[in-house]
């Protein structure tokens, strides 16, 4: 196998809190390579803080350690400030879970991808335009001279998914972390929004670790799938073999999945044992 574009081991991230250290990420290891690799779990299983950790987006109190987060050949662990921003923004970009706290408030759209697009070289005022435009249309926004005038609380929260996603893809970086990247859309949208990146993953070798709670979502949309429960990684399975999945949890998060056409009985409770998330 060639050289993964990420390699990940031991991931830990811990919060101190008065009751105590409470470790949202035990132990986590994975590699990502050019390919689509979905994160799956329920609400509060690490999800997130395992795509900021990588980062260095985790604030404190919370605290990161690892025995190895490398990306192509570069170590990211204690890299200085200066030298990860150079990395996530160009090379690794992250579309956060709420894009109400990841664009500036207090800053028109058009200047907050012009930023992004002033991270990767000098563009032409000019140039810069033509660029927001075609990424937001490309993201199905269709009027994007509003929405380039427009301010973030102006935008409705699909809008303002988008415009994170644009802007994020507009530096093509070489490998995306997507935080439930299509929550906030609807169905039409969604798909044109996957369809954008399955295309980047193909054509320009992008890799993608695309995080969600919608398990059908990331078994027909990634190529592997890693199920985490409470800060584990329980079950890691090619998505076509989702169906023969060994763990119980992730079994039970496949009998949860309601089927278009099928009875109306109870639906089943999700079982769950203490020693899943034991070391
Ligand atoms: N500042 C903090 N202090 C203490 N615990 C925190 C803090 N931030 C996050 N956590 C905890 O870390 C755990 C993992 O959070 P994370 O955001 O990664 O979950 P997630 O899997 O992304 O969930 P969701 O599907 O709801 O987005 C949660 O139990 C959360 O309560
Ligand atoms: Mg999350």
């Amino acid at each position: 196998m060639t050289e993964p574009l990420l390699s990940v081991l031991d991931l830990r991230v811990t919060f101190d809190t008065r009751r105590g250290p409470f470790e949202a990420v035990r132990g986590v290891s994975f590699d990502v390579g050019r390919e689509r690799v979905g994160i799956v779990g329920e609400s509060g299983s690490g999800k997130s803080m395992t795509g900021r950790a990588v980062l260095g987006l985790v604030r404190p109190p919370g605290r990161v350690e690892a025995s190895r987060i490398v990306f192509d050949g570069t170590d990211l662990r204690g890299l200085p400030e200066r030298r990860m921003r150079t990395i996530r923004g160009r090379r690794i970009s992250m579309v956060m879970q709420d894009p109400r706290y990841s664009l500036n408030p207090v800053m028109r759209v058009e200047r907050q991808i012009a930023e992004a697009l002033r991270v990767h070289g000098r563009p032409s005022a000019a140039e810069i335009r033509r660029r927001s435009i075609d990424m937001l249309t490309e993201v199905q926004i269709r009027d994007p001279e509003r929405v380039l005038a427009a301010y973030p609380h102006e935008l409705s929260g699909g809008m303002g998914q988008r415009v994170m996603i644009a802007m994020m893809l507009v530096t093509e970086p070489e490998l995306l972390i997507a935080d439930e990247p299509t929550s906030a859309l609807d169905v039409t949208v969604q798909l044109e929004v996957l369809r954008i990146l399955d295309d980047l993953v193909r054509r320009r070798g992008m890799g993608l670790v695309f995080i969600s709670h919608d398990l059908r979502l990331v078994s027909t949309f990634c190529d592997r799938v890693l199920v985490m429960y409470r800060g584990r990684i329980v079950e890691e399975i090619a998505a076509e073999r989702l169906h023969q999945a060994t763990h119980p949890y992730t079994q039970g998060l496949l009998n949860c999945l309601p089927r278009i056409g099928g009875g109306h009985g109870d639906l089943p409770v999700l079982e769950r044992q203490a020693a899943w998330s034991e070391a």
